[in-house]
C-alpha cells in the first residue's frame, strides 16, 4: 500500500527522502509528497499527483531549500479520495506546523471530521488521513508534545502507520504503528531513518528494527525512544542486520524489475536451498526448532493461509504435503479465514505464506489461528516483517528484494520452501521411505539448474508467440492436479500486468461452465505435460477446446509429438517429475505475461490500481 519514509540527520534530507520514495514507489504510485524543515525551522512542503518524477520535477522547478535536516515523505495508493495534489500526503494542520504521512485506514474519520469541522478546523482534502493532523493540532492545544499524540490517537479507530513532523518540536520525528502496515527504523551514522519497508534504507544502513503493534517511537539524530503509545511504558528493541544490498533493489540492466526477477529465479532458489539440504538429499531445518518436536511428529492437519500469488504457492503445497505426509491439508484465503469463526485447534499446524510479511489479511489470520491455540509457521521473504515476528517459526525464502508488483521469484522460492518443509516433516515423521525422501531431496537440489536452462531457452521462443496473441481480450488457462494452481497463477500474471481478462481453471471443470465461452477469439493456454498422470485427460480437454475453434497454446514437455499435433501453438519445457513441475511450468507463463504487457506498452512494474504489499483490509 502506501510508502512512508522519514529522516533526521546530517545529510540533505530532501535527497534522502526522494531516494527513499523512489525505492518505495512499488508500494503505491498515484501521488507523492514530502515535507521538510530547513535549519531555520521553516516547514516546506510539496505534493504532486502521478509518479514520483512529478514531485521531483516540481521540487527542482521551485526554490527549495538545500539545508534541510529532517523530513517525511509519502507515496500513495489511494483509499479515500482521488489521486489529486490536495489528497497527496503529507497533510498539514490549519496552522501549517504539523505534517503527517499515513498508511492505513481511519475507520471513524467521518465522525471525527464532523466534530473537528464544528470546532473550526478547515479541511483541504477528501482523505481520512487529514483528520489525524487536525486531531493532533486540537490535542496539542491542551497537552504537551508528544503526549498530545497519544491523546489524539485514543480517539481514532482503524489501522495505521504514521510519521509526524512538528515544526514546534524540530529535532524529533514521531512514528506510530497500530495494526497493519509495518514501520522499520534504520540506524545510520548521525542519522535515523523510518520507512514502510527496508528497501528505502538499503544504501544507508543495515542495522534495523521494527515497530510492533501499539508502539510509538520518538526519533532524534542519534537516539530513539520506543514506548507503548497508550501506557507510555518504554519498550526495548532488538536490532536486526539486513543482508540485502542496494544493488539487489536495482534493475541491473534489465528493462523492468519483473524481468530481472524472473531471470533471477535460479539464483533465488539456490539461495533458498543453501545450507538446508545436503547433497544426499537430507534436510535440516533449524527453523523448526522453535516448535516442539513432539508436536511436529504428531500434529493432525496443515492449514495454509495466504493471498494472491502466495495463495497459489500454498495450493501447490497442498498437493506436495498431502502426497508426502499423507495428512489432510486445507488452504484458505487469509481474507476469508479471518472473518469466519474458523475451526482450527491445538492439533493443527497453520502455515502462512507471504512474500512481504506485511499483508494485513494474512497477519490477522495468523493471530486468529494463534488465538485458537494452533501452532503457526510462516514462509516469508522479508526478515523482521510483521508476519515473521508473530509466527511461532519462520522459514525465510531468500529471494532477495522483490520490487515488481507482479510476484515471480517469490512464488518459485515459496514452492521450494514448501518442499523443504515437507521433506523435513517427512524426516521427522518417518514417512515416506528414507530412499524416496532422499530421492526427492536430490531432485529438489537440481531445480536451480533446470530453472536456469529453461529460462535461457524460453527467452528466445516466447516473444513471437506474445506478438501473435497480444491483441486478444480474453484468455483461459487450464491445468490439472499440481499444475492447476499454475493455471491460476499464469492467469493472474496476465491480468495483473497486461489488463487482459484471464481465467484460470482446473481443466476438468471446463466442461461444467467455462466451455460456453470458447470460440475462435478465446485463446486457451493448457498445461499438458506428457509425463503427468493426467496427460490423456488433458489431451481430451484440448480436443474439446479445438472442437469449438478455440486456439490452444500448449505448455508441453520436449519432444511431445502427440501434444504438438493437438495444439495450435506450443512452448516446450524440460521433462521433470510431476510433483516438481510447477517450479518449471510457471516460467513460460510469467514470460508470456511479461512479453504481452511489453507489447501493449503497460506499466509492468507498477500496474494500475495495484500495490506491492496490501496493508489495508
Ligand atoms: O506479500 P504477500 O505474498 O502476502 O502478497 C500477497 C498478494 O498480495 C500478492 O501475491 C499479489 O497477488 C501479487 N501482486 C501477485 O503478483
Amino acid at each position: 500500500m502506501c510508502g512512508i519514509v522519514g529522516y533526521i540527520g546530517e545529510k540533505p534530507a530532501t535527497a534522502v527522502l526522494l531516494d527513499g520514495l523512489q525505492k518505495l514507489e512499488y508500494r503505491g504510485y498515484d501521488s507523492s509528497g514530502i515535507a521538510v524543515l530547513d535549519h531555520s525551522h521553516h516547514l516546506h512542503i510539496s505534493k504532486r499527483s502521478g509518479k514520483i518524477q512529478n514531485l521531483v520535477k516540481s521540487i527542482h522547478q521551485f526554490h527549495w531549500p538545500q539545508s534541510c535536516y529532517i523530513g517525511i515523505g509519502h507515496t500513495r495508493w489511494a483509499t479515500h479520495g482521488q489521486p489529486t495534489d490536495e489528497n497527496a500526503h503529507p497533510h498539514l494542520d490549519c496552522s501549517g506546523t504539523i505534517a503527517v504521512v499515513h498508511n492505513g485506514i481511519i475507520e471513524n474519520y467521518h465522525e471525527l471530521k464532523q466534530h473537528l469541522q464544528k470546532q473550526g478546523h478547515i479541511f483541504k482534502s477528501q482523505t481520512d488521513t487529514e483528520v489525524l493532523v487536525h486531531l493532533l493540532e486540537a490535542e496539542a492545544r491542551h497537552n504537551a508534545w508528544p503526549q498530545a499524540v497519544g491523546e489524539a490517537l485514543k480517539k481514532v479507530r482503524g489501522t495505521y502507520s504514521l510519521v509526524i513532523l512538528n515544526q514546534k518540536d524540530p529535532h524529533h520525528l514521531i512514528g506510530v504503528r497500530k495494526g497493519g502496515g509495518g514501520l522499520v527504523i534504520g540506524m545510520g551514522k548521525q542519522a535515523m531513518f523510518i520507512a514502510s519497508d527496508v528497501s528505502a534504507l538499503l544504501g544507508h544502513t543495515h542495522q534495523v528494527f521494527y515497530l510492533d503493534d501499539g508502539e510509538m517511537i520518538i526519533l532524534e539524530k542519534q537516539a530513539y525512544q520506543v514506548m507503548d503509545w497508550e501506557t507510555q511504558k518504554l519498550r526495548l528493541k532488538q536490532l536486526l542486520t539486513i543482508e540485502w544490498t542496494p544493488q539487489q533493489a536495482e534493475k541491473g540492466g534489465y528493462a523492468h524489475f519483473m524481468l530481472k526477477e524472473i531471470m533471477e529465479q535460479s539464483k533465488a532458489m539456490e539461495d533458498t536451498l543453501r545450507g538446508r539440504i545436503d547433497a544426499a538429499g537430507n534436510t535440516q531445518l533449524v527453523e523448526l526448532s522453535k516448535i516442539n518436536l513432539k508436536f511436529l511428529k504428531t500434529f493432525h492437519r496443515i492449514v495454509i493461509l495466504a493471498c494472491g500469488t502466495s495463495y497459489y504457492a500454498g495450493l501447490v503445497g497442498k498437493f506436495i504435503f498431502e502426497d508426502i505426509l499423507k495428512i489432510p491439508v486445507e488452504i484458505d484465503y487469509a481474507s476469508e479465514f479471518r472473518y469466519r469463526d474458523p475451526v482450527v485447534d491445538a492439533h493443527d499446524l497453520v502455515l502462512a505464506i507471504s512474500q512481504s510479511g506485511e499483508t494485513v489479511d494474512t497477519l490477522v489470520a495468523i493471530r486468529e489461528a494463534k488465538s485458537k491455540k494452533s501452532k503457526t509457521m510462516a514462509i516469508c521473504n522479508v526478515l523482521g516483517s510483521s508476519i515473521t515476528r508473530e509466527a511461532d517459526a519462520v522459514l525465510l525464502t531468500r529471494a532477495g528484494p522483490e520490487i515488481g508488483v507482479a510476484s515471480t521469484k517469490a512464488f518459485t522460492t515459496q514452492v521450494a520452501a514448501i518442499w523443504l518443509l515437507a521433506l523435513e516433516l517427512a524426516r521427522l515423521r518417518r514417512t515416506p521411505t528414507v530412499s524416496r525422501r532422499l530421492q526427492m531431496g536430490r531432485h529438489l537440489l537440481k531445480m536451480p539448474i533446470y530453472i536456469e536452462q529453461t529460462l535461457q531457452a524460453l527467452r528466445k521462443t516466447i516473444k513471437p508467440l506474445a506478438q501473435r496473441f497480444s491483441r486478444y481480450d480474453h484468455f483461459l488457462y487450464l491445468g490439472r492436479g499440481i499444475n492447476y494452481p499454475i493455471a491460476l497463477e499464469g492467469a493472474l500474471k496476465l491480468k495483473e500486468i497486461s489488463y487482459i481478462h484471464a481465467e484460470g481453471y482446473p481443466a476438468g471443470e471446463m466442461k461444467h461452465g467455462p466451455i460456453a465461452l470458447i470460440d475462435s477469439q478465446f485463446p486457451v493456454v493448457v498445461l499438458a505435460l506428457k509425463s503427468s498422470r493426467y496427460y490423456e485427460k488433458i489431451i481430451s480437454n484440448i480436443e474439446q477446446v479445438r472442437a469449438r475453434s478455440g486456439p490452444v497454446i500448449g505448455i508441453l514437455e520436449k519432444n511431445d509429438s502427440l501434444g504438438q499435433q493437438k495444439v495450435n501453438f506450443f512452448i516446450e519445457i524440460p521433462t521433470i517429475e510431476e510433483s516438481f513441475s510447477p517450479m518449471i511450468s510457471i516460467l513460460p507463463l510469467q514470460l508470456l505475461a511479461y512479453e504481452i504487457a511489453v507489447i501493449l506498452g503497460r506499466e509492468i512494474d507498477q500496474p494500475r490500481n495495484l500495490a506491492k504489499s496490501v496493508t489495508v483490509e
